[in-house]
C-alpha cells in the first residue's frame, strides 16, 4: 500500500508537530453532496450502497474531490453491528433506521449472537481494503463503531427515539440485563474495530451519540466503562504505525476529565462545550476533536471564517486539534459552504504551529 501522503490527521490525534490544523466533517459523505444523492438513487438505498465495496468506496471519496480533507471515514453506519445480530436493519423514507425485530426482555438478550465480523460483516471489511487502495495513500481512512449504550438504545426502541422510554425502563429496572447486553456488544465492538484496522482503518472513532442523555452517575456505568473496555480491546499499532482512537460522546461536555481517563488518544467535542476550556480540562492527556456548530454552515462563508477562526484561537498554539463540527453535517447545507469551512480552517491555522 502506497505510503501516506498527508498525515496531519495521524499526528494531530498523536498530538505530535503538524503544520496546519487538520480538518474532516462528520458524516461529510452524504445526502448534502448531489452526486451522493445521484449514486443512491442508482444503488437503489443507503444499505445497497455500504454493502458494495465499489460504491462504498467511490462515495467515501466524493467529498475528497471537492474539498482538501484531511481525512476519509468509511462509509457505513453504526447500525451495522444490531443487523449483523439478526435484527433486521431498514430504513423508512424520513423515518430513520428500523428494525424488524426489537429486543425488550431478558430472552431477547440472550438470544442475540455476538458478532462475528469477518464472517457476519465481510462487506464492511471488503469496503475498507477497497477504499484504502483507491486512497492509494492520499489521506489517512478513519473506521469506526457505533458505543454499546447507544446501539442498545436503537435495538431496544426498535429505531429512533426522542424520549428513549424503553431503553431507560430496561436500564434502571433490570441494570442486569442492560449489562448483558452491553457486554455483548462491547465483545461485537472490539472485533468489529480490531478486524476494521486490520483490513486497513488508520484511526478509529467510537460513537456515543446518545451518552450525553444518561444522568451523570449512568453515565459511568451504562456507557464510559464500556467504552473504557473496548478501548483496552483495541489493536492500538498496525503496520508500523500507531493506531489513534477517537471517543465522542455527544452532551458529554461535563465528563471530560473522567473520558480523559478512557484511554482514548482523542476526545470529539460537540459545540456546547468552548475547547479552550475543554483543553484546560483535559491537559496533555488527549487530542480534541470538533467543535463547530453544524449549524454555521447556513450561514455565510464570511460567517463560517469568523467561527472557524474563533475555534482555533480558543484552542491556542500548538498540535492535537483536529477540526471538525460538533456533530454531523445536516443534509441542507450548502457544499460552498462546507468548502469554505474546510479551506478556513486550512488558511487561518498555520499561524497557531509556529514554534
Ligand atoms: O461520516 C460519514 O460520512 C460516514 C458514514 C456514516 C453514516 N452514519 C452514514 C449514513 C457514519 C459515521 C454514520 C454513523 C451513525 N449512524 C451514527 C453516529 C453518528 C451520529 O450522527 O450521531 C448514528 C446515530 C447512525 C444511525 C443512523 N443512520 C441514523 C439515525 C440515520 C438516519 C439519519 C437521517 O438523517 O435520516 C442513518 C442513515 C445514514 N447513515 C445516512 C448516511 C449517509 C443517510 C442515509 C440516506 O438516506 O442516504
Amino acid at each position: 500500500m502506497g505510503e501516506l501522503k498527508n498525515d496531519r490527521f495521524l499526528r494531530a490525534l498523536l498530538k505530535e508537530p503538524v503544520d496546519t490544523t487538520p480538518v474532516w466533517m462528520m458524516r461529510q459523505a452524504g445526502r448534502y453532496l448531489p452526486e451522493y444523492r445521484e449514486l443512491r438513487s442508482k444503488a437503489g438505498d443507503f444499505l445497497s450502497l455500504c454493502k458494495n465495496a465499489e460504491f462504498a468506496c467511490e462515495v467515501t471519496i466524493q467529498p475528497l474531490e471537492r474539498f482538501p480533507l484531511d481525512a476519509a471515514i468509511l462509509f457505513s453506519d453504526i447500525l451495522t453491528i444490531p443487523d449483523a445480530m439478526g435484527l433486521g436493519l431498514y430504513f423508512e423514507t424520513g423515518e430513520g433506521p428500523r428494525f424488524k425485530k426489537i429486543v425488550r426482555t431478558e430472552a431477547d438478550v440472550d438470544a442475540l449472537p455476538v458478532v462475528k465480523t469477518t464472517s457476519d460483516l465481510d462487506y464492511v471489511l471488503n469496503a475498507v481494503t477497497t477504499i484504502r487502495r483507491e486512497l492509494n495513500g492520499r489521506v489517512p481512512l478513519i473506521g469506526f463503531s457505533g458505543s454499546p449504550w447507544t446501539l442498545a438504545t436503537y435495538m431496544v426502541e426498535g429505531g429512533s427515539s426522542k424520549d428513549f422510554r424503553h431503553v431507560k425502563a430496561m436500564m434502571y429496572d433490570k441494570p442486569e440485563v442492560m449489562h448483558q447486553l452491553l457486554e455483548k456488544l462491547t465483545l461485537s465492538v472490539i472485533d468489529y474495530l480490531n478486524e476494521q484496522i486490520k483490513a486497513g482503518a488508520q484511526a478509529v472513532q467510537i460513537f456515543d451519540t446518545w451518552g450525553g442523555n444518561l444522568s451523570h452517575a449512568a453515565y459511568q456505568t451504562f456507557s464510559l466503562q464500556y467504552m473504557k473496555k473496548i478501548i483496552d480491546g483495541l489493536i492500538r499499532e498496525h503496520d508500523g504505525r500507531k493506531v489513534p482512537v477517537i471517543m465522542f460522546t455527544k452532551g458529554g461536555g461535563q465528563w471530560l476529565p473522567q473520558m480523559a481517563d478512557a484511554g482514548a488518544d482523542a476526545l470529539g467535542l460537540d459545540w456546547t462545550t468552548d475547547i479552550g476550556v475543554a483543553r484546560g480540562l483535559v491537559g496533555d492527556k488527549v487530542a480534541l476533536q470538533g467543535n463547530m456548530d453544524p449549524s454555521v454552515l447556513y450561514a455565510s462563508p464570511a460567517t463560517i471564517r469568523k467561527e472557524v477562526e474563533s475555534i482555533l484561537s480558543a484552542y491556542g498554539n500548538g498540535s492535537g486539534h483536529v477540526f471538525n463540527l460538533g456533530h454531523g453535517i445536516h443534509q441542507f447545507v450548502d457544499p460552498e459552504h462546507a468548502k469554505a469551512f474546510v479551506e478556513a480552517v486550512h488558511e487561518l491555522s498555520p499561524k497557531y504551529h509556529q514554534s
